[in-house]
């Protein structure tokens, strides 16, 4: 797939598509399927979001969604690039972004959205998805705590913070509008 320059000297794959937000209400399942879909391609490739469909469907109904969705064209209209499904106070159940669709600011743009909504955010992270620790620390998160054996397969956690200095949230406020 040809490749172009996209993000501060990163190079993605050429996606010619537009995408628009959307955020999905507590008790609305809109997009489920596709956000399971997203998140067991990542689970089959990463070896992260391992978690059971139940805990998964559940978990979903009860967040806000924010979900980063194409616009067009064709066939790929209203496939989801990316989405993260946050509880009410703050703590981030998931945290998905197509790998295609990486490296665009999609990420940050989503955790910015869920941020508007609180004034602190938490989330848990495997201590060896090194790829999500940087990006969480990247946007200010701070590592709390460490907790051996979190997950149902033996796998620990790292539990984060957004920091309180009130730093990404100003920063967001300009990024997202
Ligand atoms: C983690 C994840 C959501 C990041 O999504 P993304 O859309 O690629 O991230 P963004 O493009 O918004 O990156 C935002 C910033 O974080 C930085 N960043 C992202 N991934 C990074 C990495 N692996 N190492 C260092 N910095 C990173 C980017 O450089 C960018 O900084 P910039 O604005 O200065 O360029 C994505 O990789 C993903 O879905 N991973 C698999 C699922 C997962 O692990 N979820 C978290 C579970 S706890």
């Amino acid at each position: 797939m040809p490749e172009v320059l996209c993000r501060r000297g990163r190079y993605c794959p050429v996606v010619s598509v537009t995408v628009d937000t959307r955020e999905i209400g507590p008790g609305d399942d809109d997009l489920v399927d596709q956000a399971w879909d997203l998140k067991e391609r990542i689970r089959a490739e990463e070896g992260v979001l391992k978690q059971r469909r139940g805990f998964f469907s559940d978990a979903y109904r009860r967040s806000t969604v924010h979900a980063i969705v194409q616009t067009g064209p064709g066939p790929d209209a209203d496939q989801l690039a990316g989405f993260a499904a946050v509880r009410r106070d703050g703590y981030m159940l998931f945290l998905a972004v197509s790998p295609e669709f990486r490296g665009r600011g999609y990420g940050e743009e989503l955790v910015a959205r869920a941020a508007e909504d609180h004034g602190t955010m938490t989330c848990h992270a495997r201590t060896t998805n090194e790829n999500a620790l940087r990006f969480y620390e990247h946007l200010g998160f701070d590592v709390k705590r460490r907790i051996d054996n979190y997950y149902e397969d033996g796998g620990d956690a790292y539990y984060l913070q957004l920091g309180d200095d009130g730093g990404f949230t100003k920063r967001i406020s300009e990024f997202i509008r």
